[in-house]
């Protein structure tokens, strides 16, 4: 028999205090969103929804026109969640706020909405990741700290991985879960149980084409990896995504990196809405995600789109960047 993701939330939400059927109503905002996307990337070859949308995201980066279309359904399939009471995307430089007084929006909800765009006009996999908070515990200090929480906050995060298949990875902080969209059904369908990453892989992802802008920890840490330091021969893999960057490495271990360069002093990941989802989602799986300074769920957020290092990966291979960071 199978269990669909809308019938596995109902089972977790019974977890997660206080949440009643309006968290998974939000959690269906955001699959119904999700399987919009998907639908537009199978056929962007065929439409014109190839290439740039001709604006400049709040990064300064050229929106493509997939971005864009992400953007707007989730938007609007989370805008129609009575119980979401502000929003905040990649693409939008403020929250996107709803007055709610009367049903008392209780979630804020942060998202890439096209993580990886620049390889979608080469179908390459993307990604739409994103993190859930209660605003309760921030309300009076509103919407803006509502968002600018620690990630040891985050209710549920997880990104859904357009490719040859389209998963759907989440956890709500008991385990991580991983469902594939059946297109015969149009239903997200459990296909990997309780997801954990090795504690010790055989693959590094960077962008080495930066490898001279690196801090020196950094430059010697993938040094040692290559000179086998942890006792075996590492691969390096690179796909430019970051939901497909680290996917690979929960399933296969491993570390991913992306340091400070000169063009991204802080690095170029974002801490909200990419290094939070997934370092929630790392450590549930029994990894861990650090910016080099510490763990990245404990950084105190300044700004809904600032930047952090970001580390992630096996156990193993964490420890031994700490232990040369
Ligand atoms: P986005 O498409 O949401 O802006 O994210 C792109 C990010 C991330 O997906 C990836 O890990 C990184 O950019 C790749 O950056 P470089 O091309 O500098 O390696
Ligand atoms: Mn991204
Ligand atoms: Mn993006």
């Amino acid at each position: 028999m199978i269990t669909t993701i809308q019938h596995h939330i109902l089972r977790e939400q019974q977890r997660i205090s206080g949440a009643r059927g309006t968290f998974s109503w939000l959690l269906s905002g955001i699959t119904l969103a999700t399987k919009m996307t998907e639908s537009r990337i199978r056929r962007a070859g065929l439409m014109d929804t190839l290439g740039e949308a001709g604006g400049m995201n709040v990064q300064g980066e050229a929106q493509q026109k997939l971005d864009v279309y992400a953007n707007e359904a989730l938007m609007h399939c989370l805008g129609l969640r009575d119980s979401v009471a502000v929003l905040v995307s990649e693409e939008n430089e403020e929250p996107v706020t709803f007055d709610r007084k009367s049903e008392g929006g209780e979630y804020a909800i942060v998202f890439d909405p096209l993580d990886g765009s620049s390889n979608i006009d080469v179908n390459v996999n993307v990604g739409t990741i994103f993190s859930i908070f209660r605003c309760a515990a921030a309300t009076e200090s509103g919407h803006r700290g509502a968002v600018l929480q620690r990630g040891r906050k985050q209710v549920a995060a997880g990104y859904v991985i357009y490719g040859p298949s389209t998963m759907l990875v989440y956890t709500t902080g008991h385990g991580v879960f991983g469902f594939t969209l059946d297109p015969a059904i149009g239903a997200y369908v459990l296909s990997h149980e309780n997801i954990r990453m090795p504690e010790a892989g055989s693959i590094y992802s960077v962008n080495e084409a930066n490898a001279d802008d690196f801090p020196p920890n950094y430059r010697e840490y993938l040094q040692l990896l290559r000179q086998k330091k942890l006792g075996r021969r590492y691969s390096s893999r690179y796909i430019g995504s970051l939901v497909a960057d680290f996917h690979r490495t929960l399933l296969k271990g491993g570390v991913f990196l992306y340091p400070p360069t000169a063009g991204y002093p802080n690095g170029k990941l974002r801490l909200l809405y990419e290094a939070n989802p997934l370092a929630f989602i790392a450590e549930q799986a029994g990894g861990a995600a650090v910016t080099g300074s510490g763990c990245v769920l404990d950084v105190e957020p300044c700004d809904i789109h600032q930047r952090v290092p970001f580390v992630v990966g096996g156990k193993e291979e964490v420890d031994f960047f700490m232990t040369h960071a």
